[in-house]
């Protein structure tokens, strides 16, 4: 079958986080399957760079660009899944963070730029982009693609659509004067189609249009249909409820593998596990952190942003700071979270180590180096990290929540004895929570060796590849391009006097 994968990032063009491992990866799981997957992605400087050897394909005329916009095509690194790349200079000839700019603000024209990279994702879904390939199925990814199942929604014939939402809470939400300034089509602005308490919602216009709807974990996919998780679209994902499912995210073990990784110090498996030690005293005299097999060494990955419970862990960085542990952290975010971390390394310079920033590298030294790694999420809909420290021996410790309930087996005597038990978890909200999980992992790890290592051998043998999920996604494909999941819209909307569901209660709620 042939597949436009829609995204806003991909690894190693440009990641700013999950999204860009899922799109860097899942293609290629999905060719294996026989599929022709093709990504459609902006045309960033550093995806120009690293997708190889471009060639021009067409130039579209693009309602919101003044000058025709070239479409590239690519492939990436390693040449395995060819890119198309959405060269619009003016919109996104811009270094750095594809959202946000220098400042860590977002781009003021952030709607502009991802309305027009959703038009050209659109118009290669009709065939109008590249005139030898026409897709049968457009997987779109989280907001920026959004408006591409809308948009769609009003042609006949048409593509079938696969909207995924990674994080539901960045809604790509506009004034609604920018839905006029964007030159969209009336008949969208609706209640069952853009329209979000009198704002434009990117992220509505693919729940509501998609021919499908997925979560990257079925705990997430149930949890969106709650008013604590839905961020106000509760009301739609429980109307969508037949066309939603959970779908969980894979790891690429080309890339997250401990015995084959050339990132990290010494390379390792389960059968030569002193080497993992290796890269614990790596990453703490890279750290000028005390070396010693003797701490027991906390790892933290990821943006410094309230959804990953940094603030929990900010809270109980002091009393952690009485035992031995070591603490170090990688992460770039918000600039309160990044200074109070930072502060804390002061505080305790021979426990807590922080790198600010983004350092891929790192990453991987993380997973390779510690003995633990904390995801304190107050929400989760996948969560990768967790995956690629199980492979790396490198216990989770985590709330319980989304695809972390998915992918961790919580620690207790029937686990521990059936030799599943791969990680902690807690369920309440609170620092206290987290600091008696990490205490207890920290008796484990001091008092009961022989438990401890069962759960680092039990997460080293999790399969986390790729291959069940692709097949799922294939089978939806299927389905869908098989007409066996109604389309939805695939004539001319009509405008419906009653709305088909009632978000009527959530106005004004914060959303990123
Ligand atoms: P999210 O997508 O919500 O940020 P995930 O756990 O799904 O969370 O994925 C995060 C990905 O980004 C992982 O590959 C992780 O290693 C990586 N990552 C996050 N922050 C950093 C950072 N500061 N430096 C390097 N990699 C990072
Ligand atoms: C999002 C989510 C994360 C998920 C990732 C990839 O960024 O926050 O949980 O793993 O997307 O799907």
């Amino acid at each position: 079958m042939d597949i436009l994968f829609c995204t806003s990032e991909a690894y190693p063009l440009i990641k700013t986080g999950g999204l860009a491992d899922v799109s860097g990866s899942l293609p290629a799981a999905l060719a294996q399957l026989g599929h022709d997957v093709r990504l459609a992605l902006p045309a960033y400087p550093a995806a120009v760079e690293r997708a190889g050897t471009l060639h021009e394909v067409s130039r579209l005329r693009l309602n919101g660009s003044d000058s025709p916009v070239r479409l590239l095509r690519g492939s990436l690194p390693g040449g395995r899944t060819p890119v198309y790349l959405i060269d619009a200079p003016a919109f996104f000839n811009r270094p750095g963070n594809p959202y946000l700019q220098p400042d860590g603000r977002d781009w003021p024209d952030n709607a502009a730029r991802f309305a027009l990279f959703s038009r050209a994702c659109a118009a290669l879904g009709l065939g109008v982009g590249d005139r030898d390939w026409r897709a049968q199925v457009l997987h779109c990814n989280d907001w920026q693609t959004g408006l591409v199942p809308a948009l769609l929604s009003r042609q006949s014939p048409r593509p079938a659509t696969l909207f995924s939402i990674h994080n539901l809470a960045y809604q790509g939400l506009f004034p609604a004067s920018t839905f006029q300034a964007l030159n969209l089509p009336d008949a969208l602005w609706s209640i069952d189609g853009l329209e979000f308490h009198n704002q434009l919602s990117f992220i509505k216009g693919g729940i509501a249009n998609a021919d499908h709807v997925t979560t990257v974990s079925p705990t997430y996919a149930r949890e969106i249909r709650e008013e604590s998780f839905g961020y106000g679209l509760e009301g739609l994902l429980r109307h969508r409820s037949e066309q939603l499912s959970g779908i969980l995210n894979g790891v690429d073990l080309e890339h997250w593998n401990p015995a084959t990784d050339p990132l990290i110090a010494r390379r390792y498996d389960m059968h030569n596990l002193q080497h993992k030690l290796f890269n614990k005293y790596t990453l703490q005299r890279d750290h000028a952190l005390p070396v010693s097999s003797q701490p027991f060494l906390l790892g933290y990955i990821g943006r410094l942003v309230a959804q990953k419970g940094v603030d929990l862990l900010l809270d109980i960085i002091d009393q952690l700071a009485r035992q031995p542990i070591q603490l170090v952290v990688l992460g770039s975010g918000e600039r309160r979270l990044e200074q109070q971390v930072l502060a804390a390394a002061t505080r305790h310079p021979r426990q807590v180590a922080v790198s600010i920033g983004y350092d891929e590298r790192l990453a991987h030294r993380i997973e390779a180096g510690s003995d633990a790694l904390l995801m304190p999420s107050r929400y989760e809909p996948c969560g990768l990290n967790q995956m690629y420290s199980q492979l790396y021996g490198t216990v989770p410790i985590a709330r319980r929540t989304g695809g972390l309930c998915d992918t961790i087996v919580d620690y207790n005597q029937t686990t521990l004895d059936s030799r599943t038990a791969t990680g902690l978890c807690f369920d309440d909200d609170s620092a206290q929570a987290l600091l008696a999980t990490c205490l207890g992992a920290l008796r484990l790890y001091r008092e009961h060796r022989v438990d401890w290592w069962k759960l680092v051998i039990a997460g080293m043998q999790q399969d986390f590849s790729w291959t069940q999920s692709a097949a799922r996604y294939s089978a939806l494909y299927q389905s869908l391009v098989r007409g066996e999941t109604p389309r939805i819209g695939s004539a001319p909307a009509s405008r419906p006097t009653k709305p088909a569901f009632d978000d009527s209660r959530h106005a004004g709620q914060p959303i990123h």
